[in-house]
C-alpha cells in the first residue's frame, strides 16, 4: 500500500533516521565522556530487525532515509543492511552521517552500495585541537576519507561542524573554505543538549547562528538560498562558489514546523522528536512470538502489527523541540 503518515499537526513525515549503533570510534567532549557505556548487544536491533522496520517505513511513504548513529560505519555488516535498505522500491534516497574516520577504506563500497549522500562531521582543521575535542588522533585518517569521498560521484557531500565558542569558532573561515574548495555544502549547528556528558559546560559554549552568518558576512557575499535538503539547515548562496553555507539553529531559529522526520534508536524506540522523549517501543512488536514467526521470517513483507505500532507512535509527535542547554540532557546519543 503506497500511503502517506500525518502527524497530529499536518506535517507529512516522510524522512525516518535510523541510528544503527549507540557506538563510536570517538569520544567528542560534547557527545560522550571517555567511560561511556554502550548498550549491550541483545539490547539492540539486529541488521535483519533494522532492514525489516526500514521496509515497513517505505510501504508507508517513507521516501528519504538516513543511517545515523553513534557511527554508524563501526557496525559491522553495516553494508548489507545499508544495500538491503537502498535497494528497496518506493525509496527515493538513503543518506548516511559519519564521523568520517571510516571513510577512507569505505567511501567506494558505500557509492556501491546506494548510498547518494554523505554527510561528515568535522569540528576543527586543527590535529591538535581534533585530538582534544574527539580524544582520538585521527585527524588525518579522516581528512584521507573526506578527500576520497570528494572524488567519488556522490550526489552530494557536506561537512557538518558543531560550533563551540572559543573552542572553534576562530576556524569558521577556514572550514567554510575547506568545503567550499571541496566541492561540499557546510552546515555550522548550534550545540544540543543530547549527550550525557561530565566535563563540557553546554551554557558557556553557545554560539547562535546569527553571530556565525554575521561573521562569514565579513568575507563571503551570502545570500539566503532557497535549496532545502528537507533538513534543518538553512542554506546561504556564496557569491563565486557552487556550493553552499548552512546553519543549523534548533536554538535561535525554530524549525519544527517544517518537520519531516522521525527516528529509530539503536535500541528500537522510534523518537518522535530530537528534543522530547515521546517514543514508542517497537522492539518488543518486532520480538513478540508472534510477530517474528510471521513478519520476521516470511518473504512477502507482512508488516501489520508493526504499521500499527508506527501510526501509534506518530500521534505522540509533539509540536516542538524545547532544548535547554543549562539542563542535564533527558536523552542519550542519537544523532
Ligand atoms: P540532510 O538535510 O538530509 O542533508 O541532513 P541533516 O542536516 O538533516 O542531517 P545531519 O545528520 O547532517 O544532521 C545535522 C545536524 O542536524 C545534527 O546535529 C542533527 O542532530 C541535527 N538534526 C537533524 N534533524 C534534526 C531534527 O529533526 N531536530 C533537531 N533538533 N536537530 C536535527
Ligand atoms: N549538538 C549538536 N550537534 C551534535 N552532533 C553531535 N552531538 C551534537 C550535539 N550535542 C553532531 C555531530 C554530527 C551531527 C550528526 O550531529 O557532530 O555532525
Ligand atoms: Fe562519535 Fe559523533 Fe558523538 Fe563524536 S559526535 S563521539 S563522532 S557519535
Amino acid at each position: 500500500a503506497t500511503s502517506t503518515l500525518i502527524d497530529p499537526f499536518g506535517r507529512k513525515i516522510d524522512y525516518l533516521r535510523i541510528s544503527v549503533t549507540d557506538r563510536c570510534d570517538f569520544r567528542c567532549t560534547y557527545c560522550m565522556d571517555e567511560d561511556v557505556t554502550f548498550l549491550a548487544r541483545d539490547h539492540i536491533l539486529s541488521l535483519e530487525e533494522i532492514v525489516h522496520v526500514a521496509k515497513t517505513f517505505i510501504s508507508m511513504g517513507t521516501k528519504r532515509i538516513r543511517i545515523t548513529g553513534g557511527e554508524p560505519l563501526v557496525r559491522k555488516n553495516i553494508l548489507w543492511a545499508i544495500e538491503q535498505i537502498a535497494n528497496t522500491t518506493g525509496l527515493e534516497e538513503l543518506t548516511i552521517t559519519t564521523n568520517g574516520s571510516q571513510l577512507y577504506k569505505m567511501a567506494q563500497r558505500l557509492l556501491d552500495a546506494g548510498v547518494s549522500r554523505i554527510n561528515i562531521s568535522l569540528d576543527t582543521l586543527k590535529a591538535d585541537r581534533f585530538h582534544k575535542l574527539t580524544r582520538r588522533d585521527k585527524f588525518q585518517q579522516v581528512i584521507d576519507g573526506i578527500d576520497i569521498a570528494s572524488k567519488l560521484p556522490f550526489k552530494r557531500l557536506k561537512i557538518n561542524s558543531v560550533m563551540l565558542k572559543n573552542h572553534n569558532d576562530d576556524e569558521l573561515f577556514d572550514l567554510a573554505q575547506f568545503a567550499l574548495d571541496r566541492k561540499m555544502d557546510i552546515s555550522f549547528i548550534e550545540e544540543m543538549p543530547l549527550g550525557i556528558i561530565t566535563d563540557h559546560n553546554r551554557a558557556t559554549t553557545y554560539l547562535s547562528s546569527d553571530d556565525v552568518i554575521e561573521t562569514l558576512g565579513s568575507r563571503y557575499e551570502l545570500t539566503p538560498s532557497l535549496t532545502t535538503t528537507s533538513g534543518p539547515t538553512r542554506y546561504y548562496q556564496v557569491a563565486g562558489y557552487e556550493h553552499k553555507i548552512g546553519v543549523i539553529s534548533p536554538h535561535s531559529h525554530n524549525f519544527c514546523d517544517t518537520c519531516n522526520r522521525v527516528r529509530l534508536t539503536a535500541e528500537g524506540r522510534l523518537l518522535l522528536c530530537l528534543g522530547n522523549e515521546h517514543s514508542k517501543d517497537l522492539k518488543n512488536v518486532l520480538r513478540s512470538s508472534s510477530y517474528c514467526s510471521t513478519a520476521l521470517n516470511s518473504k512477502e513483507h507482512n508488516a501489520t502489527a508493526l504499521e500499527n505500532a508506527i501510526i501509534e507512535a506518530l500521534a505522540l509527535k509533539p509540536h516542538k523541540h524545547h532544548f535547554n542547554l543549562d539542563e542535564a540532557p533527558q536523552i542519550l546519543r542519537f544523532m
